[in-house]
């Protein structure tokens, strides 16, 4: 399959969304000038276009993707031509009401937004075929199309009529029988055995708790159903164009994707990515969604869009102080990213997203945001020679597993306050501020190549993926992991005595006796360091170590840290400065070395293969020691062992 090297061709691609169809079109000729001056070399188009190209249906309106697309060939900008089934027309809606999606209370989803489509109806996936069939042909030969972006940011769910009939058929093929989906559901509990696969029902708003293996199957089968659509249209558009990759945009981090599945069904992954400029940790939350789309991709990706500026989206919104958005960009090529993208080239004058940034903003040419823009393609384009590589050199993973998260999301656990994303991100923070790499990985992968597992939370395991981690420890591996991991088997079931009984050996755990979770503010004091959110009853067995006890209370006495071996277990999360130690010392004894040593706080460093990114996220100058005569590959300079970093600074060294 064609990857993403067959559309970079040695550069760093650089552009965003390009909606012309907002603009008169004498714009577009100004907007293919600024594009050149920027250094623009890609941009993705007809994402929202489908009630242009289809004004009514089944008639087609090409002339002017056809005078763009020819336009944009001669300034030599590729085009990732997108499919525009993400948005459906007004008139899909009124001629098959039955596209439109419900939620779980049965209230219609109308048009008047976007993704107003059920990923079920079969009238929405005959007339997104169809319109795809049809731009595929007619731009297969275009000399500007360069790969394809199939929908946008699938996301959406139906409870409506249409998807449970589909969610019946696709518990069918999971189950065969109802013995083994009554079995599976658990619905000896309260009276809700099924006698007919016409009872069965999306999980529609009801009196009290809902069956949680109804649930699990649930979000199983939505991001299934919005995988077929992308298939769908993914392998219409490669009967016109086998030579050309296919992709469609992550939302990072998202619950309702099973997005390792979703990855090997594309030959490029790509993400969006929005860290809110305010935030101290925004760079954090960076790296966490590039690791993790890195690991996806097994290799290069594409940031398909983020902001140049503000978003309009959340409650106050800020934006990108001077240098943040370059240096927001080179950490994601740091992180193997092939390509920096936005949404969208030119801000938008009308229409919900006007007060959303674009490389263009309102201020036009003159404006901080495209002067900033241009300079960064500059130095994509200096950068695009030496980024060749994208191993990331990592020796630690991150395991991570949709299916586990949905499990453990039930509305019925013991504590709401433990939420997995909130988990990933703070195992992945102490880890990141340790200086340490880390890759992504789903417990089925492969591990034996890292030195250090991390688990931060694995809620629901299969035998397979539990004798997996078994084996990793035998093998040599360490692994730590923190608590409410290996709770239950794949489908909800809770495992005898609370954990799996093979985990607890390893760990060295007799008895768990009981799951104590923190209220806000309430912390679990040991004699290192202050628990939060969680803690447990725990016996160990002979020979484990307690590593950290907790002080006072009901669980005085008893291990908070224990460790058997290569194996550890946290019971409870200690606070970030100590869990960042903890992490620390784990990797230290696991033979996982920082990427640099002495780094000050704030200074991320990354390798790129022999390349080393050193990113300042913050204002005030800092000098970082690196031993030896390196050139900064962005100014050309050389550098002897040390580097001082400005205001969001960035060098790139290769030595
Ligand atoms: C993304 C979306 C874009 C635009 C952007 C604004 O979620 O794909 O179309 O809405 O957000 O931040």
């Amino acid at each position: 399959m064609p990857g993403i090297d067959a559309v970079t061709r040695g550069r760093v691609l650089f552009g965003g969304d390009y909606n012309p169809e907002q603009w008169p079109e004498e714009v577009w000729q100004e907007d293919v000038r600024l594009m050149r001056e920027a250094g623009v070399n890609s941009v993705t188009v007809g994402v929202f276009s489908w009630a242009r190209l289809e004004p009514r249906p089944g008639e087609r309106e090409f002339g002017w993707l056809d005078r763009l697309m020819d336009l944009l060939h001669a300034a030599g900008i590729g085009v990732v031509l997108a499919t525009p089934t993400s948005s459906p027309p007004p008139w899909l809606g009124r001629l098959h009401p039955e596209t439109l999606p419900r939620d779980e209370d049965g209230r219609v989803e109308w048009w008047g937004g976007r993704q107003h489509f059920s990923h079920s109806s079969a009238a929405y996936r005959r007339y997104a075929a169809s319109i795809t069939e049809d731009l595929a042909a007619r731009y297969a030969g275009h000399p500007a199309l360069t790969m394809w972006h199939i929908n946008n940011e699938y996301c959406t769910y139906d409870w409506g009529d249409e998807a449970a009939a589909r969610f019946r058929d696709w518990l069918r093929a999971r189950y065969g029988s109802l013995d083994a989906l009554n079995s599976a559901w658990g619905t000896a509990f309260w009276s809700q055995g099924y006698g007919e696969w016409e009872e069965i029902l999306p999980p529609r708003h009801a009196h009290y708790m809902k069956n949680p293996g109804q649930v699990l199957d649930f979000k199983r089968f939505t991001s299934d159903m919005l995988l077929e659509c992308y298939t769908a249209e993914r392998d219409i558009v490669r009967r016109h164009t086998p030579h050309l990759p296919v992709t469609t945009n992550f939302m990072p981090l998202w619950a309702g994707q099973d997005a390792w599945r979703w990855a090997e069904e594309e030959d490029i992954v790509s993400v969006d990515l929005y860290p809110d400029p305010r935030d101290p940790f925004g760079a954090q939350h960076g790296a966490l969604v590039q690791d993790m789309t890195r690991s996806q991709a097994r290799g290069p990706w594409m940031l398909m869009e983020q902001a140049a500026g503000p978003v309009n989206w959340r409650g106050v919104n800020h934006p990108k102080p001077r240098g943040l958005n370059r240096l927001w960009s080179l950490q994601a090529v740091a992180r193997g990213a092939d390509a920096v993208c936005y949404f969208q080239w030119r801000q938008s004058r009308q229409g919900a997203e006007k007060f959303h940034s674009g490389m263009v903003g309102h201020a036009g040419e003159a404006g901080r945001t495209f002067q900033e823009v241009k300079q960064l393609g500059a130095e994509l384009a200096t950068l695009a020679p030496h980024v060749t590589d994208r191993h990331s050199g990592a020796d630690i993973a991150i395991l991570h597993d949709w299916h586990s998260w949905w499990a453990g999301a039930h509305e019925g656990r013991l504590s709401t306050r433990v939420d997995l994303a909130d988990t990933l991100t703070t195992w992945h923070r102490a880890l990141w501020r340790a200086h340490l790499a880390t890759d992504f990985a789903h417990p089925d992968h492969d591990l034996s190549a890292y030195r250090l597992v991390v688990v931060p939370q694995l809620y629901a395991l299969t035998d397979a993926a539990i004798d997996r981690l078994v084996a990793y420890v035998r093998g040599g591996g360490t692994l730590v992991s923190g608590f409410l991991t290996g709770v239950a088997d794949q489908d909800d079931r809770i495992r005898a005595g609370g954990m799996d009984a093979r985990l607890r050996d390893l760990f060295g755990i007799r008895t768990l006796h009981e799951w104590w979770p923190l209220d806000e503010g309430e912390t679990a004091p040991t004699d290192t360091f202050d628990g939060t959110l969680w803690s447990e009853e725990i016996d160990p067995l002979p020979g484990a170590v307690a590593e950290a006890v907790y002080r006072g209370g009901e669980l005085d006495g008893l291990p908070a840290v224990l460790r058997t071996g290569r194996a550890w277990y946290l019971s409870t999360l200690p606070e970030p400065d100590a869990l960042r130690a903890l992490l620390a010392d784990i990797a230290e004894r696991a033979g996982a070395e920082p990427v640099l040593a002495g780094l000050p706080d704030g200074v991320e460093a990354v390798r790129r293969g022999d390349l080393l990114f050193l990113l300042h996220h913050g204002q005030d100058p800092v000098t970082v020691d690196v031993p030896g005569s390196h050139r900064d590959l962005l100014t050309g300079d050389v550098l002897t062992d040390r580097v001082t970093l400005g205001r969001y600074g960035v060098v790139v060294l290769a030595s």
